[in-house]
């Protein structure tokens, strides 16, 4: 199920392809911050940026990727559309656009942004997908912020829904959604994965080890999500940040410590409710 790259762990969403558990992401970084922090992450050993339509810097992120020097072949790249593309001709168009904005010529991953049930088209989003994985243009499809219910119609429709991206911290810890994630062989990737400068990285349960192991707290949090088998997409321009972000491979907490941090847990919902929130 997972592997190891030179600077990072992976674990593989679908047939031969391995997305990295640590990825950047770029919300709300748009311009030259955003190609800047790019070029910096990748230099600093990133391999796997996460944008969206939405957070309007695919440009200044392709922009970030080609200064960086990188060959495209030893990135992962992860973009998301808006519900205005919600149809199999859509998707196509809104791949397209994306790979325009990027200047690339094809995606690692490409998800549904929101489901928005109201509108009701996202499975045809999820079918027009799976017909760019199969035709070669994408080489994973995933999702974003679907509920088990959203999750159980695109099931009901034949597909095997491969990720599911939505807000996971210690005091969010989803468990009804990640375990319907576990059930159904659904990778999670965490947004927001440190909460937004949660006030749990001040709770003993992660300052603790933080201070055994001569880590940050976001490094013991980021270690929990991918012990957890978890990617994390934890956005920061810092460098000092960035590199100790994607620096959680070298160490590993205890039973005892996982479950402490497990049991942060506070029942919260998701920041955004994907039965009305939408873009
Ligand atoms: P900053 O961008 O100033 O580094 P999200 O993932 O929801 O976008 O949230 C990212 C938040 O987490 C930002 O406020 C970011 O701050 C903060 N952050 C990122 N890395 C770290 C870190 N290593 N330690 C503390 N806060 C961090």
């Amino acid at each position: 199920m997972s592997g190891t790259t030179k600077k990072t762990t992976t674990a593989e969403m679908a047939p031969g392809v391995h997305i990295p558990l640590i990825g950047l992401g770029t919300w709300p970084l748009t311009g030259e911050d955003a190609t800047a922090a790019v070029a910096q992450a990748i230099d600093n050993g990133y391999r796997h940026i996460d944008t969206a339509e939405n957070y309007a810097n695919e440009a200044a992120v392709g922009e970030g990727i080609r200064r960086s020097g990188i060959e495209r072949g030893d990135l992962f790249l992860a973009t998301k559309f808006n519900t205005q593309w919600h149809s199999r001709d859509g998707v196509r168009q809104a791949f397209a656009q994306a790979t325009g904005r990027l200047g690339t010529d094809y995606l690692d991953l490409f998800l549904v942004h929101w489901p928005n049930p109201a509108q009701g088209r996202f499975v045809e989003a999820c079918e027009g997908l799976q017909e760019l994985v199969d035709d070669g243009s994408i080489r994973a499809w995933g999702v974003s912020n679907f509920k088990p219910a959203h999750l159980r119609q695109v099931q009901a429709a034949g597909l095997r829904v491969p990720l599911n991206q939505v807000q996971v911290d210690p005091e969010r810890g989803q468990p009804e959604q990640l375990g319907y994630h576990r059930e159904h062989g659904i990778l999670t990737a965490a947004y927001s994965p440190l909460g937004r400068n949660g006030d749990f990285l001040s709770h003993p349960a992660v300052s603790g080890p933080a201070s055994d192991l001569g880590k940050t707290p976001a490094q013991i949090v980021l270690r929990w999500h991918v012990q957890h088998g978890r990617v994390a997409t934890p956005k920061s321009a810092n460098p000092h940040r960035q590199r100790d972000n994607l620096d959680v491979f070298g160490f590993s907490l205890t039973r005892e410590q996982l479950d402490a941090i497990d049991a942060l847990e506070t029942g919260a919902a998701p920041r955004l409710d994907s039965d009305t929130y939408f873009h």
